[in-house]
């Protein structure tokens, strides 16, 4: 109702400045009453912000790239797109800016769990509701609508059982095995799940031994600085788990540089998460051997959040998104659907 008073002319979107924004937030809008009191940005628009985490992954890239896509103007969307730049307090403050610009939903893609208290309290008393996608907070659920994302933890202790049961095909079930992880951003929900999956299923095998379990942050550069420190120090590496493909991609060219051999036929067992278009090719060409999915195309459900909350009904406060396991098994299979 609010979003149709027209009370001005234009405004320049201003969240942080916003060097780093892009898409719809970046242009002149007219300047409007949006139902929470604040400012909106067009005659029947519904105004969303979304805070995304940064551009540290490729599946970061397909996952910006599909809420772009899906809150556009034509289907009646004016998207305030952030970039966290990989910067909790810049999201923090993100969050602030678009409750006091009164938009009308927040999408949140939090950094990391904790911190979030206030800001969500905030948003819930302007009554302005918010959607958490792909990671969580630590807040108390009934601060936000929902949470759309993966099962990190159970991502994690699928990639431990495709361990199990690899070994176990190999005749090697009985054998000392030394596993290196690279773990994700710390404090991050996909971190914590994943690893606490991987731990949990870590444990129930004696003769698996974790080397060294190090931060890696999700990127690529990371994974391969990380990984070259590691092979300085540990020799007899049996698996690399890697918390993402990137810092797979990363870790596998400091494996070659170092002569290092992996995936099929060679020494190191290697496995990660998200199954990238890249990780089929790596998985079809054997250098990686399992993928664990953690799937980015999550708009359309936070989209149906928002039009089901439109019409006044109940929404799912969890909604995991399904995913499987690939291999260098069953790439080939899988390639040619892969939308990411
Ligand atoms: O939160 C999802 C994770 O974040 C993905 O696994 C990773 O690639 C991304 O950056």
């Amino acid at each position: 109702m609010g979003r149709k008073l027209v009370i001005g002319l234009l405004v320049i979107v201003m969240v942080l400045g916003c060097t780093h924004c892009s898409g719809q937030g970046e242009v002149l809008h007219e300047k409007k009453l949006g139902r929470s009191g604040g400012v909106s940005y067009g005659t029947d628009y519904i105004t969303i912000g979304f805070i995304q985490t940064g551009k540290e992954s490729d599946w970061r890239d397909a996952n910006t790239k599909d809420y772009l896509n899906t809150f556009t103007k034509e289907k009646g969307y004016n998207l305030i797109y952030i970039d966290g730049n990989s910067d909790s307090r810049r999201q923090v403050k993100a969050m602030y800016d678009l409750i006091s610009q009164g938009v009308d939903y927040i999408i949140l893609d939090p950094i990391v769990e904790d911190g979030w208290e206030d800001a969500l309290k905030l948003a819930q008393d302007s009554k302005i509701p918010v959607l958490l996608a792909d990671r969580g907070v630590s807040a108390d659920p009934s601060l936000y609508e929902c949470w759309i994302g993966s099962d990190f933890r159970t991502e994690g202790i699928n990639a431990a059982r495709w361990l199990a049961d690899y070994l176990k095909k190999n005749g090697r079930q009985k054998e000392d095995i030394n596993i290196v992880i690279l773990e994700g951003t710390e404090g991050a929900s996909a971190t914590i799940g994943r690893s606490e999956g991987l731990q949990e299923e870590i444990r129930k095998h004696d003769n698996w031994h974790i080397l060294a379990s190090e931060c890696g942050n999700f990127t690529q550069g990371e994974g391969k600085e990380v990984m070259d420190q590691i092979l300085e120090k540990h020799k007899d590496i049996d698996v690399l788990i890697c918390e993402n493909d990137n810092m797979m991609f990363g870790a596998m060219k400091a494996m070659t540089q170092k002569d290092v051999s992996y995936g099929v036929g060679g020494r190191v067992i290697t496995i990660s998460f998200d199954a990238l278009g890249e990780a089929f090719e790596n998985m079809i060409k054997g250098k990686l051997m399992a993928s664990v999915e953690c799937n980015p195309l999550i708009a359309g459900l936070s989209e149906k959040v928002i039009r089901q909350k439109e019409a006044g009904l109940e929404v799912e406060p969890i909604q995991y998104v399904e995913e499987l396991v690939f291999t260098y098994e069953n790439a080939d299979k899988y390639i040619g659907d892969r939308k990411y």
